[in-house]
């Protein structure tokens, strides 16, 4: 039996329940099909610029909340906003993990458009950057297309393969050629692509990432805000099509038994909250190489930059068969984690004037992962 299963029998005490559920629910899936409806509708457009969308909303995007809105309203543009209703104030007080999922979404976007003959201009915060505190309603990005003859990129084949890994590791190393492959494949203008396997580092980034993790967890307004997102069960995930998923047979347990109500969410002494813990724990023993992106610590653009480094070095990644996962609570700004986030910076010898702006576990994959949700592309066009 799997550890996680026995560890969780053991806490509620009711293996009878738990072994009868799964025949009586059947095997439920852990993401309903209707929600990852996008992944199989992207490029079947016939609208250019839809269809240069359908493929950038599979972007990596903090919490899965997909905060992008584009108005298609001048020909041959798109201009990229970001939902300003589609904030982390808590987790992500400058909205700094926002503006970097926005970059991912323009590099997927530049990908799909040379993919399809076009050139992607892309003219970052057109009408000036928003200061280092808040983001505004201005525009993120104006993106201008034409034909031209551009290269393909192979990393666009890709796109569908990309997702983000959730799951321990297997045991298996990752080569160090492959590694060096991921660090070259992210390279984009002002971004530092820093990697290792040197095990007395990567030990202490294990735990540093456990550490973050449950600070983030044990910070309750921090924790509220990830809760308020969660997604449990089949029916809710098809419903919003965004945030944290928790699908799959044992969630569709657990919520039948009232376990997953958001005041037991909240609660430390919960089997859930145990759980979210229980399954970071298992992450750090076969995580044995990390890769950070590091960039000016200052100006909007650079956290662009560092969305786009991002999300090559995930589709790289994908080609080669390797998985990744982006651990960020260390990373983030809110006054708690600061004493932590300090102690990382030191340890990755983070210059002065400089911010990491993305910390990613990198191995191979021990199970399958589930597709994430996305919501439909007219949900993105602004009217
Ligand atoms: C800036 C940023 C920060 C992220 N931080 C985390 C994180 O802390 N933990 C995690 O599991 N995933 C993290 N992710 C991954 C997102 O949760 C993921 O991209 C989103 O849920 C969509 O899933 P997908 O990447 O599989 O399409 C982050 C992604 C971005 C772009």
């Amino acid at each position: 039996m799997h550890d996680a299963r026995r560890r969780f029998i053991r806490v509620i005490g009711s293996a009878s329940v738990i072994a009868a559920a799964p025949q009586a629910l059947g095997a439920c899936a852990p993401m309903p099909d209707e929600a990852i409806e996008a992944w199989r509708r992207a490029g079947q457009e016939q609208d250019p610029r839809r269809k240069l969308l359908s493929w950038a909303i599979l972007a990596p995007n903090p919490h899965n909340l997909q905060p992008w809105l584009v108005d298609l309203r001048s020909a041959d543009r798109i201009m990229l906003y970001c939902d300003l209703e589609r904030l982390l104030p808590m987790t992500d007080p400058p909205s700094r993990q926002i503006v970097i999922g926005h970059g991912c979404f323009l590099e997927l976007l530049a990908l799909a458009a040379a993919a399809n003959g076009l050139r992607a201009g892309i003219t970052p915060f057109p009408e000036g950057e928003p200061g280092a505190a808040a983001l505004d309603a201005r525009p993120v990005a104006r993106i201008d297309l034409a034909p031209a003859p551009v290269a393909r990129d192979p990393l666009f084949d890709q796109v569908l393969a990309r997702g983000t890994y959730r799951k321990p590791f297997s045991e298996r190393k990752v080569p160090r050629e492959a590694l060096e492959a991921l660090v070259d494949a992210a390279a984009r203008p002002a971004v530092r692509v820093s990697a290792t396997q040197e095990p007395a580092m990567v030990a202490h980034l294990n735990r540093i990432m456990v550490q973050a993790w449950e600070l983030e967890q044990r910070t309750p307004r921090v924790w509220k805000e990830s809760v308020d997102v969660m997604r449990v069960g089949s029916s809710e995930i098809a419903r919003h099509r965004d945030g944290i998923a928790l699908g799959g047979t044992m969630i569709e347990i657990i919520r039948l038994l009232g376990m997953t109500t958001p005041q037991t969410m909240m609660d430390p002494s919960s089997v859930f909250f145990s759980q979210g813990l229980n399954r970071v724990y298992d992450w750090a023993p076969n995580t044995g190489a990390y890769a950070w992106l590091t960039t000016s610590a200052t100006g909007r653009g650079a956290q662009l930059e560092a969305g786009r480094a991002f999300v090559r070095l995930q589709l790289k990644a994908a080609e080669l068969g390797i998985v990744t996962q982006p651990p960020s609570q260390v990373l983030q700004e809110f006054a708690e984690m600061d004493a932590l986030r300090a102690q990382f910076e030191q340890l990755v010898a983070q210059p002065a004037g400089e911010k990491t702006q993305m910390l990613v576990r990198i191995g191979y994959p021990d199970a399958s992962e589930a597709r994430s949700a996305r919501r439909p592309l007219e949900s993105f066009v602004r009217t």
